[in-house]
């Protein structure tokens, strides 16, 4: 198939680029760079830095993952901004090129695009489906309008899948990158109570479920992309220090990661119990469902 990917170059996006190149597909990548992009890719990808630049390639799928950081910066109301209008926008040209695609019959079938458990918000210790009511916060707010961004395409035809991402892990990159230098030198410890519950899944089968979504044609809406048994906070830095064999005793307190990261505290002292309800229902087969079965692949090596 002819794919079209933005944020390819991403944490998630090089290796399913990677995976996508290897088995067959023709890959048409949006960056805001493609001189750097080209050399992050697998030979053979095309690279421009706006979606219409591939208008005329007719791409018969798309995976749409490019968006600042979350995490990245203190959430003032101008990096807000950023995290929203990064998403929206690239999504909006998205559809756009499914509309004018459509108008010579040639739409894309599917487009897979990204959403976070941020989905959510805060949901204490619910256990959460693709069926649970959103807590109304920032990123809630976020997701809501990235996710009806994509959802104006299905008016052209195309298959839109909603992939609510948990925490990726893999060690050269996102939250786990983050938490191994502390860990290691033991300063390692649960934010605030530790009871906030961290979806997450292994990068495999993330890129797994990727694909199997993909090729499902019968699948459409939010999916839940989180391993089947999420952590608490605790129990997810407790099974991390263990496996690392250091001790995680430098509890964070919830007062102090308020007062240095302002709201972007959420993300470490809230969560949701997500299961990958939908998932599992459609009979995906995940390679990794326990924290213990993914840090040992991933720090075993
Ligand atoms: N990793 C996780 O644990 C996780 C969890 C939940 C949801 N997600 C979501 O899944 C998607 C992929 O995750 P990831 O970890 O692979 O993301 P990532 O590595 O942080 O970034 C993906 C790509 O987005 C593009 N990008 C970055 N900042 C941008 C901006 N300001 N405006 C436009 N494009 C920008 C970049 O591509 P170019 O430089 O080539 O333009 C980048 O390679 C993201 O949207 C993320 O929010 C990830």
């Amino acid at each position: 198939m002819r794919i079209l990917v933005t944020g390819g170059t991403g944490f998630v996006g090089r290796p399913l680029c990677q995976r996508l190149a290897e088995a067959g597909h023709d890959l048409l990548v949006v960056s805001r760079d493609p001189a750097s992009a080209r050399d992050l890719l697998p030979a053979g990808a095309r690279v421009a830095d706006t979606v219409m630049a591939f208008a005329e390639a007719r791409p018969e799928a798309i995976i749409n993952l490019a968006g600042e950081s979350i995490a990245g910066k203190r959430w003032s109301e101008a990096q807000k901004h950023r995290l929203v209008d990064s998403r929206v926008d690239i999504t909006r040209e998205l559809v756009k090129l499914c509309g004018r695609l459509a108008e010579s019959d040639a739409a894309p079938q599917v487009m897979l695009s990204g959403s976070a458990m941020g989905y959510y918000g805060d949901q204490g210790d619910n256990r959460v489906t693709e069926e649970t009511p959103p807590h109304d916060e920032f990123a809630h707010r976020l997701c809501e309008r990235w996710e009806q961004e994509a959802k104006a395409a299905e008016a052209h035809g195309v298959r839109v899948v909603l992939v609510r991402t948990g925490l990726v892990l893999e060690k050269d990159g996102g939250t786990l990158a983050k938490m191994l230098t502390p860990f290691k030198l033991g300063l390692g410890g649960p934010f605030g109570s530790g009871r906030q519950f961290m979806p997450w899944i292994h990068r495999e089968d993330m890129l797994a479920l990727l694909e199997f979504l993909l090729e499902r044609e019968d699948l459409s809406g939010p999916f839940n992309a989180s391993a089947p048994k999420p952590e608490t906070n605790a129990a997810f830095t407790a099974t991390l220090a263990r496996h690392l064999k250091r001790p995680a005793f430098m509890a964070v307190p919830a007062c102090v990661l308020k007062v240095g990261l302002g709201e972007m505290a959420n993300l470490l002292l809230t969560g949701a119990d997500m299961r990958p309800a939908r998932l599992e229902e459609a009979g995906f087969r995940f390679q990794y469902p326990t924290l213990d079965q993914a840090l040992t692949a991933i720090l075993g090596r």
